[in-house]
């Protein structure tokens, strides 16, 4: 298949777990790709292993100048830019209200809001002057619900939901399209990273996520990085051209509310509290 034939696509966060099976689908789909990240070694490796229809460039996606040259190495070597995946991410900040440092929700937000709104503030000359374009950002369900990450992540990412309703009005008169993914727990090393590990030790907690992650939502098998990529494909390719300023959630039904198994067991406890059972 190629459904991306001919399409230039850059990645940030494209080393690792849901950006590094999004660079791979979108090879495969006939796409160049650039892969932008902080772990040079990794984003390497795989753009040699990938071929010359792929580049890597170092860029921190929360430093404006990074950003830019990025997207600029990406028109010099392939020509255009028909797709940023805005994807680079962390858990970042943790903790109980009190105890975030204004230095953590200020880098936390660096990463994940100011990065987004910079990949889409130099893509969106490119895109315009083409009149044509896919802005694709990776929110979150926790920017829909709370309870599914740490307070300024869930903010962050629900400010990244807003900022593509927001931007998908103005760019969609140009012919450029903006939307969002809000993936559901998916087993990548981000879990392990969050929690003081390194990308090498984090990478070896993916089996012991999958079955962390398996029972979560209705769809009852962990969410892989290629349930996200092929999100992505679909938004990137001409397939979704009517789709603008919209959060598509893959999460296995995880924020539909309550399992179906939960709710039986309520029903169950509330039976025997009431005295049901006995009589
Ligand atoms: N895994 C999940 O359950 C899940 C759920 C919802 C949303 N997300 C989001 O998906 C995205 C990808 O995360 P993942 O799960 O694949 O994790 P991951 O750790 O495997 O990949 C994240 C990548 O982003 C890169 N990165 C981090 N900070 C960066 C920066 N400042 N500049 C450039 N690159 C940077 C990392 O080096 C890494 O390669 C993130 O935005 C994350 O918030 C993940």
């Amino acid at each position: 298949m190629a459904r991306l034939a001919g399409k230039v696509a850059l990645i940030t966060g494209g080393a690792s777990g849901i950006g590094e099976a999004t660079v791979r689908l979108f090879v495969e789909e006939g796409a160049a790709v650039v892969i932008a990240d902080i772990q040079d070694d990794r984003g390497r490796k795989l753009a040699a292993e990938l071929g010359k229809r792929t580049a890597y460039v170092h860029a921190d996606v929360s430093r404006e100048a990074d950003v830019s040259a990025a997207i600029a190495e990406t028109v010099t070597r392939f020509g255009r830019l028909d797709c940023l995946f805005n994807n680079a991410g962390y858990g970042g900040v943790l903790g109980a209200i009190e105890e975030i440092s204004v230095a953590g929700f200020d880098e936390t937000l660096g990463v994940l809001l100011r990065g987004v709104f910079l990949g889409m503030k130099h893509a969106a000359p490119v895109m315009k002057r083409q009149a044509s374009g896919s802005i694709i950002s990776t929110a979150s369900v926790a920017g829909l619900r709370t309870g599914n990450g740490p307070h300024v992540y869930s903010a962050a990412k629900a400010a990244v939901i807003h900022l593509t309703r927001s931007v998908a009005m103005e760019l969609g008169e140009s012919g450029v399209r903006v939307n969002c993914i809000c993936p559901g727990g998916i087993a990548t090393p981000i879990f392990g990273k969050g929690l003081g590990m390194s990308p090498e030790q984090a990478d070896t907690t993916i089996p012991l996520m999958k079955g962390v992650l398996e029972h979560l939502q209705p769809i009852q098998r962990p969410g892989e990085p290629l349930d996200i990529a092929q999100a992505a494909l679909w938004l990137a390719s001409d397939e979704s051209s009517f789709v603008n300023g919209h959060a598509l959630v893959v999460d296995g039904g995880l924020i539909g509310g309550r399992l179906w198994s939960e709710v039986k067991q309520r029903r169950a406890m509330l039976r025997a509290a009431l005295g049901l059972d006995a009589q």
